[in-house]
């Protein structure tokens, strides 16, 4: 793994010596981002030696590269689901390579399922936890000292002083947030209305497919994380019925330009 992502890292930078210092994954519904950042190069997950390939409808595949304000940001235009088939390993692959790029801060964005009654479809919620309820660990098997250490404090997944500096950025943009805690499912089905009334039972605010694995391995390498989701469909009798990709495609799209505009500062302002 260690000398898979050397590879990826030496061929990436043959094509582009770019050094980025933000890593930014980009949700369902949410990769119009990329229209922020003054583009200085695009490489095709196809391209890129070891990469998986996205498969989901929606999700575009490729690796952007380029500037917000003088900050450098390499933006993965689509992710890896574990539902895909992907392995974890594979799914966390690229927030490995974005590290040896030389990303300090990732920022991972996702669609999700809200189950806090306070939300509605639209929610932004800033992730301040979550719960790993995937079945495979992206850490599980030999640990490679190189990358961190076997056993990962997760007291601070989701860092505290981007959370805080969000909340300012969106109180001054006046965008509505809330925060919330993460259940990180493997899907694809989305819950039933007994699974739903789980999720809220232990604590969680909101469910979704992704974003799981890779905090924990940009943790592994003591990335500082930020997560945020849209809420794109409440879990609930009222609304269960309805809930399909569409909606939740929708949904997020609707909500892009909050999220987009929240990141873009955080990234300026951090
Ligand atoms: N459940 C799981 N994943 C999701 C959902 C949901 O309701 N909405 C968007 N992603």
């Amino acid at each position: 793994m260690w000398e898979q992502v050397q590879e990826t890292v030496s061929y990436i930078k043959g094509k582009t010596n770019f050094t980025p210092e933000y890593g930014v994954i980009l949700g369902s519904g949410l990769g119009g981002f990329t229209e922020d950042i003054q583009i200085e190069h695009t490489l095709p997950y196809n391209e890129i030696p070891n990469f998986p390939v996205s498969t989901v409808q929606g999700h575009k595949g490729a690796l952007v590269f380029g500037t917000i304000q003088g900050k450098k940001v390499v933006a993965m235009q689509g992710r890896f689901h574990f539902y895909e088939g992907y392995s974890m390993k594979e799914v966390t692959f690229p927030v490995r390579v974005m590290k040896y790029l030389g990303v300090e801060k990732l920022i991972v964005s996702n669609a999700s399922g809200g189950v806090n009654p306070n939300f509605k479809v639209g929610s932004i919620v800033i992730i301040k936890d979550h719960v790993n309820f995937m079945p495979e660990h992206p850490l599980r098997g030999k640990n490679d000292e190189r990358f961190g250490p076997r056993f990962v404090n997760m007291s601070e997944p989701y860092s505290r002083k981007m959370m805080d500096k969000a909340k300012e950025i969106a109180a001054s943009l006046q965008i509505e947030v809330q925060d919330g805690v993460y259940l990180g499912l493997q899907g694809p089905t989305f819950e039933t209305l007994a699974e739903y009334k789980m999720v809220r039972a232990i604590g969680c605010d909101c469910v979704g497919m992704s974003t799981v694995p890779e905090v924990i391995v940009a943790r592994h390498m003591e990335l500082e994380t930020f997560g945020i989701s849209v809420i794109t469909d409440m879990g609930n009798e009222e609304s269960i019925d309805t809930i399909t990709h569409a909606e939740v495609l929708e949904a997020a799209q609707e909500a892009e330009p909050k999220v987009r505009n929240l990141i873009k500062n955080l990234i300026i302002q951090y």
